[in-house]
């Protein structure tokens, strides 16, 4: 059965990482609910080569483009409060919020859903269903902590964006590998990005020893 997955993309730094994911989950055959803040839009624009248009269909349709995913991506806006992400009765198999703000990390912990990303979020709590939050910020502050710890008790998984050196990472898209691949550990979906804790050649010649 085709998984459903929420990705939500907010004003973090380091949108490479969705939209990485976005293209392994479309390549996968998923169907995504794509949902961006406006910020996040900010960021994509700053931070990539991808300069995304002013309207929303445009831009709907130019992430489309970037991650060959015609008709497997929904792209929603913050005011869809009638699609499926916004209610436990057709809530996804998992969401995914990558970069996640502290202001939208913030609001998930409170339940605040202001917003659809936050709607959805509060949405999979309360359905009991994976929430990934891949909060991106340094140092942190008390309030930071705090949320993140009132959002894994309350069910989600945090997973700060902070990728391993132990794979030689030769370059910044082998760091994003990194990253994706663990999310797609904990979506239960199957990746061929990085190598896995125990196959690669310094554990193999460590053994030996
Ligand atoms: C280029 C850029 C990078 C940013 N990086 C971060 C960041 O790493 N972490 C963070 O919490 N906010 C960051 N911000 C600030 C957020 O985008 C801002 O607080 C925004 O209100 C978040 O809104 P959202 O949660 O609706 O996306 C950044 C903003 C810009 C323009």
């Amino acid at each position: 059965m085709t998984a459903r997955i929420a990705l939500a993309m907010t004003g973090g730094s380091g949108v490479q990482y969705a939209l990485k994911l976005l293209k392994v989950l479309v390549a996968e055959g998923c169907h995504v609910y794509l949902m961006m803040s406006d910020a996040a839009k900010v960021v994509i624009n700053t931070e990539t080569d991808l300069q995304l248009p002013e309207s929303f269909e445009d831009t709907a349709t130019a992430l489309s483009a970037y991650a060959i995913g015609s008709g497997r991506i929904e792209m929603l806006g913050k005011t869809d409060w009638f699609s499926a992400p916004a209610s436990g009765s057709h809530a996804p198999d998992a969401m995914v919020v990558v970069p996640a703000s502290g202001g939208t990390l913030s609001a998930i912990a409170i339940g605040a859903s202001n917003n659809l990303i936050e709607r959805a979020a509060d949405v999979m709590l309360k359905e009991r269903k994976p929430l990934i939050l891949v909060p991106r910020e340094t140092p942190l502050s008390k309030i930071h902590l705090k949320n993140m710890l009132a959002a894994t008790d309350a069910g989600a998984i945090v997973m700060p964006a902070s990728p391993g050196f132990y794979n030689n990472p030769q370059s910044i898209e082998d760091l994003v590998d990194f990253m994706v691949a663990r999310i797609l550990d904990h979506l239960s979906l199957p990746q061929s990005l990085q190598p896995k804790w125990g196959d690669h050649c310094g554990a193999a010649s460590s053994s030996k020893e």
